[in-house]
Parts: C-alpha cells; sequence; structure tokens
C-alpha cells in the first residue's frame, strides 16, 4: 500500500513552476541556453574546475556584467579556496566614502518614504503590488500587504534612509525601489553586522534603463556611511556574489484552486478526488502540548533556536528584540508555535509566515495565499509531527500552498510530509565577502 501511495504520489508531484513564489524572472529560459553552453565549454577544457558549476560557468561567459564587475563581490566561475572566509574590501573611513548620492539618469531623481505614514505605505504597496516578481508565464505576482510589508521593513534598527526611492521627476511617480535593514549574520566562523537587502524593483515602464545598478550602489553607499559594508540577500537570478544556491518545495493544501489556477496538475492516473484525498490533513494538530508561542515562551524559544542556528554556515543571530519582532504572532502574517511537555518545558518552536499572490488573469480566483515555513528549532519532537501540526495550523487559516526551502533539516520531511520540489531557484547573495560555496542545508537564513 505505501509502495502504491508512493507511486501515486510520485506522479502527480509535477508542480508547475511557480517562479513569482520561487522568485525567478525571465533569465530561468536562459539558463537552459546556459546548460547547453556549459556542455560546450566542458567538452573544451574538461579539466578546468574552476567555476562551481556548469550552469555558472555559461552565465559568466555570457554576461559582460557591467555593472556587477565593478562591485566587491566574487566573480561567478571563481571557486574560493577552502578556509577563506573575509571580505573583498577592507572597511573604509566615513572621509573615504562617497558623500554624495550617485548622479541618476535625465527624469529620474532620488527620494524618501516614510513606511510608517500609512498614505506613502500604500504608495509603496501599489507599486510592488503592480511591479514586483512575477512567474516565467506572468500568470502570478508577489503580493505583499500593507501590514506584511511594513513588517519585513521596519525590523529593529530600520531606517527610512535605507529605503532607497527613485521617482520619475515629472510624474512624481515610484520609478524604483530597494531596502535594506541592519542584521547580526554568522557566516562559517565569523560573526559580523551586515544588512538584509530586499524589495528591489523597477517599475515596468522604467526597465533597462540601468536603474537597478544605481539602486544597489546608492543603497551600499548609505549603508557604508553607517559603518556597514556587508549584505545578504537573495533573488531567482544567477549573479556574482552567489554564496549558496536553494530550491523551493510546495506542500499543495487547496488542490482544487491550485488547479484551477494552474499551480499544478492533475497528475497521470489521477482523478480529482484522489489528488484531493492524498493531499487531506487532518482536522486537528496531533503533537501533545502543541500550541500558539506566547509572549512568556520567547526567551525559552530563542534559545531553542540560537541552538539550532549555530549549527549552520549562514544564519542570523538575533537578539530577544529581534526574535520576538519577526517570530512572535500577528494575525495573517506570522504565525509561532512551540511545544509545551507537561512539566511546563518547552521543547520545540516552529513558525511560518503568510505571502498573499496575486493570481493574474483568472476569472474565479484573483489571490492564492501561501504560507513559507520561517525558523523552527526541534529539541524532543520529530521535525516531521512538528511540520505537519504547523500544516493543520496552516490549512485552518485558509492557506492553499505550504512553501519550503530546502534549507536546514527540511530535507528530513519533504518526502513523507507530501512535499514536491517545485523547479524554482533561490539564490543567496554576500556583498563585499568572499567564502566558500555554503550547501543548502547548511543555509539557516530565510529572508522575507
Ligand atoms: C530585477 C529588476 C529590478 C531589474 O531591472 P532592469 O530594468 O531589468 O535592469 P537595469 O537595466 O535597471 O539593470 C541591469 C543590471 O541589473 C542587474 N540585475 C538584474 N536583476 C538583478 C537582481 N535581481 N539583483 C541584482 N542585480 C540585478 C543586471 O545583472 C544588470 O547588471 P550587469 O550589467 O552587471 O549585468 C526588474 O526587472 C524588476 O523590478 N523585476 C521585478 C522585481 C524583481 O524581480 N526584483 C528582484 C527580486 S530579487
Amino acid at each position: 500500500m505505501a509502495d502504491r501511495e508512493q507511486t501515486q504520489f510520485d506522479d502527480t508531484n509535477k508542480i508547475k513552476s511557480i517562479s513569482i513564489l520561487l522568485k525567478t524572472d525571465l533569465r530561468k529560459q536562459l539558463y537552459q541556453l546556459q546548460f547547453v553552453l556549459a556542455e560546450q565549454i566542458a567538452e573544451i577544457n574538461v579539466d578546468d574546475a574552476a567555476s562551481d558549476s556548469d550552469e555558472e560557468a555559461a552565465a559568466a561567459s555570457e554576461q559582460e556584467w557591467k555593472f556587477w564587475r565593478t562591485q566587491p563581490v566574487t566573480p561567478l566561475g571563481i571557486k574560493v579556496a577552502k578556509g577563506k572566509n573575509g571580505p573583498i574590501e577592507e572597511n573604509k573611513h566615513i572621509e573615504q566614502l562617497k558623500q554624495e548620492p550617485y548622479e541618476l539618469p535625465d527624469g529620474f531623481s532620488w527620494s524618501e518614504i516614510n513606511v510608517s505614514h500609512d498614505e506613502q505605505l500604500k504608495e509603496l504597496y501599489t507599486f510592488l503590488n503592480e511591479n514586483y516578481v512575477e512567474d516565467n508565464d506572468n500568470m502570478f505576482r508577489f503580493d505583499y500587504s500593507m501590514p506584511l510589508l511594513q513588517w519585513a521593513l521596519c525590523s529593529p534598527g530600520w531606517t527610512p534612509k535605507w529605503h532607497v526611492v527613485i521617482r520619475h521627476t515629472e510624474s512624481r511617480e515610484i520609478a524604483g525601489f530597494y531596502s535594506a535593514a541592519p542584521i547580526k549574520i554568522k557566516v562559517y566562523d565569523k560573526e559580523l553586522p551586515m544588512i538584509e537587502s530586499n524589495f528591489l524593483c523597477v517599475h515596468k515602464n522604467f526597465r533597462l534603463r540601468r536603474l537597478t545598478p544605481k539602486l544597489i550602489a546608492e543603497l551600499y553607499r548609505r549603508v557604508n556611511l553607517s559603518g556597514i559594508f556587508q549584505g545578504v540577500n537573495t533573488a531567482g537570478v544567477l549573479l556574482p556574489g552567489v554564496v549558496g544556491k536553494c530550491l523551493y518545495w510546495h506542500r499543495l493544501i487547496n488542490v482544487e484552486k491550485l488547479l484551477s489556477v494552474g499551480f499544478t496538475q492533475l497528475g497521470r492516473r489521477m482523478t480529482l478526488q484522489m489528488m484531493k484525498e492524498m493531499y487531506q490533513l487532518p482536522k486537528t494538530t496531533r503533537v501533545r502540548g502543541f500550541r500558539e508561542m506566547r509572549e512568556s515562551d520567547i526567551p525559552k524559544a530563542l534559545t531553542l533556536l540560537t541552538q539550532y542556528l549555530k549549527t549552520f554556515d549562514l544564519s542570523p543571530v538575533l537578539t530577544q528584540e529581534e526574535f520576538q519582532y519577526l517570530c512572535q504572532n500577528r494575525p495573517n502574517i506570522v504565525r509561532s508555535f512551540v511545544v509545551e511537555q507537561e512539566n511546563g518545558e518547552i521543547t520545540d518552536f516552529v513558525s511560518y509566515y503568510h505571502l498573499l499572490t496575486t493570481v493574474l488573469n483568472h476569472q474565479q480566483h484573483k489571490t492564492l495565499n501561501i504560507c513559507y515555513l520561517y525558523y523552527y528549532a526541534a529539541s524532543r519532537t520529530s521535525l516531521s509531527d512538528l511540520i505537519n501540526d504547523c500544516l493543520v495550523e496552516a490549512h485552518k487559516s485558509d492557506c492553499d500552498v505550504f512553501n519550503a526551502l530546502d534549507v536546514m533539516d527540511n530535507r528530513k520531511f519533504f518526502r513523507q510530509l507530501k512535499f514536491g520540489e517545485g523547479d524554482g531557484i533561490l539564490n543567496y547573495y554576500i556583498y563585499n565577502w568572499q567564502c566558500p560555496r555554503i550547501n543548502s542545508e547548511k543555509i539557516g537564513l530565510l529572508l522575507l
């Protein structure tokens, strides 16, 4: 029976590439071309093992990297020696830094935005809602709700100075945006202050005008002036500075809706009914003592998480204030649970966040409600039991599909809990840092 179920599961496990969910863009098509090119390169020079992968070798040779080759990042195709783990450029004194903003092309100007003001938050929300990451087929687009956006942009230590905006001077509409927030990062054996950057976006009408290099350079100019010289970020595209590559996995929940919007397809030899039964979840959680995390649990949950995150080569080092900000329960944004033993001891912690996705051009469905596995630490409960209860909770809050990257120990529960592998990629980057590549299961950092 188990074998038959597994076969059926494999058959249905063809989840369409929803690269929006995976932060990829049109360049995925390029990857395929790059593979072909890489094979040719490999034939010419089989012994040259300088690059980490064929696709990178191809990307390295394909592109000129007019901007990225001027930046302190490891070029694609270069393998960093084991044991190297440090900055590419040394920190500069404030007087050595560029004091004035970068010049913009005619017709554009730098501007401010303060997302603690509702009308400005709304303006940014609308800009991202209309222009942010889409999938290859333009079927889906991320929809960070206003509260989610505010939460993601305003973590402890945030400053409006690092919410970089370019406006079209005449119309005053937002033409580009990029943001950063401070975060302490552990990379291999070193811990240092960095920024995490996010929400890089150029208005559809102003693409291919080299506004992206301006946004990145200006963001780092401002960050450098605050004495920080490294940054982490993720992107679907493959660029110089990459330190790790992860894949998304998906646990289908609302099968009928996911089929209807084209997120997934009916497996061979499957009926809708069979597929619904396959992905049905229990109505109630199973782990004894599994309950929502309360404020009083925070120190214990943080201790568990800190211990766990130490075991990775790339992870955040969170203060209690940061942990509380990121993981305390917020309706429709983030949910956290703990397992409390009979003696009151907190032994396990797990969290996930909600991120809506706009379904473009669909008659019936306008939105997908997607949950993303966030931080967790399990000391007593098996990971698959813990995540299974998370799925039950997500289902109760109307989640259509539950996503997780193949980071941390996630691969240990994917098959058992019927997650299917997506075909999207999420690359991790560190700006101004040189270190060997980090395998996905050694990554313990999750960016929103
Ligand atoms: C990604 C996006 C900002 C690029 O804008 P664009 O107008 O196509 O590109 P520009 O002409 O402004 O700049 C091109 C440069 O940006 C780089 N670039 C493109 N996408 C990038 C990314 N996601 N991160 C960093 N650099 C990127 C290019 O490699 C190129 O630099 P190069 O000369 O060194 O190769 C734009 O397509 C967009 O807003 N997409 C939707 C949102 C999105 O996907 N954001 C990225 C999330 S990770």
